[in-house]
């Protein structure tokens, strides 16, 4: 037994959640961190767009490999009608297919929430900084995701250490999301008082994770210092190793981009056409084996990995070394 107010929550064994990942995210890895105790998270246009299921199919795919529970992320920031009737198509046949565990990111989740409190569903959903969890939890959010300043995808701007002293005393379940790479900062973020954590870039670096090797090794071989944020791919800070060919492009989108960022009648626009050039680059990238023109997202967890592992035997080193040092009341190190 290992006790938190999140495995309580969710059913699970471990406080261990692989954030979804868009393209890496795929069934495989999702099935075998929830087979081994944690819980996985579907990226849905992962999952279709880049590996090529049906979502029905894949889901069904998921429970063939695991009974245990899984969970959905859906990015809710507005954009294309089409993009929108995708993402509520993906919540009903999640929830159809018997999910109940959703974490939404990048705008407002009201919708997701009314669908799947209907079906007695939890949500959580990614914050940076207090006034948007206060924001989120008035619209009946469970828990938050605190994605800090060292995480991989699109990070905050605070510490774990920041983020959990100004969202503590909402009183609600807190993931740490970012810079976990190892069994210590997986210790460290539970003694700051997180209930659990959310890795992203150390499930990259699995067997089960179909990304490309070159991938899983430019996180292997990079340190903290190698990540670097960049606002070319999708407009708003992204994590990426520092290559030849970032290098060679900056990480600053032009003036007029900026501007266009900015102003509230074409800000809208200007996300969508950068996420849809993040999608292509990033499905191209997948499918082709990837090239010096890569853009590798990873997070400052990259300091922490050192090789390619089992999503399970990475879950169970995590496990044991947190058990070995834990002196609370409630979990297997009294026995
Ligand atoms: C390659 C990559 C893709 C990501 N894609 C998404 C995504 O589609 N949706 C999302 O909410 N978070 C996304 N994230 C964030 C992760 O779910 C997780 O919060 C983050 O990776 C934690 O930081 P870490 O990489 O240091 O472990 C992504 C992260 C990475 C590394």
């Amino acid at each position: 037994m290992f006790r938190t107010r999140i495995t309580e929550l969710l059913g699970i064994e471990y406080p261990i959640i692989c954030g979804a990942m868009y393209p890496c995210s795929d069934p495989e890895l999702v099935a075998s961190v929830s087979e081994a105790g944690g819980i996985g998270i579907v990226q849905p246009l992962s999952f279709t767009y880049v590996h090529g299921y049906d979502l029905r199919e894949a889901l069904r795919y998921v429970k063939q490999m695991t009974k245990k529970p899984y969970g959905m992320n859906i990015i809710v920031e507005k954009s294309s009608r089409v993009y929108e009737r995708r993402m509520y198509e993906a919540v009903d046949i999640a929830l159809d297919e018997g999910c109940r565990f959703f974490i939404t990111a990048l705008g407002n989740p009201e919708w997701v929430v009314k669908k799947v409190k209907e079906r007695e569903g939890i949500i959580f959903h990614d914050v940076t900084e207090k006034k948007w969890a206060e924001k989120d939890l008035s619209k009946g959010i469970d828990g938050l995701i605190c994605v800090n300043n060292r995480a991989g995808g699109h990070a905050g701007t605070k510490t774990p250490a920041e983020l959990i002293a100004e969202l503590y005393d909402f009183g609600v379940p807190l993931i740490c999301a970012g810079g976990i790479g190892n069994e210590f900062s997986f210790i460290e973020a539970l003694n700051l008082g997180y209930d659990g954590i959310q890795m992203g870039t150390r499930f990259i670096a699995t067997q089960e994770c179909h990304e490309k090797d070159n991938y899983k090794k430019a996180i292997i071989d990079a340190n903290e210092r190698d990540i670097v944020l960049t606002e070319r791919v999708t407009g708003v800070p992204l994590s990426v190793i520092r290559t030849p060919y970032v290098e060679h492009v900056g990480t600053r989108a032009g003036p007029i981009a900026r501007f266009l960022l900015k102003n509230r009648w074409t800000k809208h626009w200007m996300r969508l056409w950068y996420t849809l050039y993040s999608v292509r680059k990033f499905k191209n990238m997948t499918q082709k084996g990837g090239s010096t023109k890569d853009y590798w997202q990873a997070g400052k967890s990259v300091a922490g990995i050192h090789s390619i592992e089992k999503a399970e035997d990475i879950i169970q080193k995590f496990v044991n070394a947190y058990l070995s040092q834990c002196e609370c009341e409630s979990c297997e190190c009294k026995k």
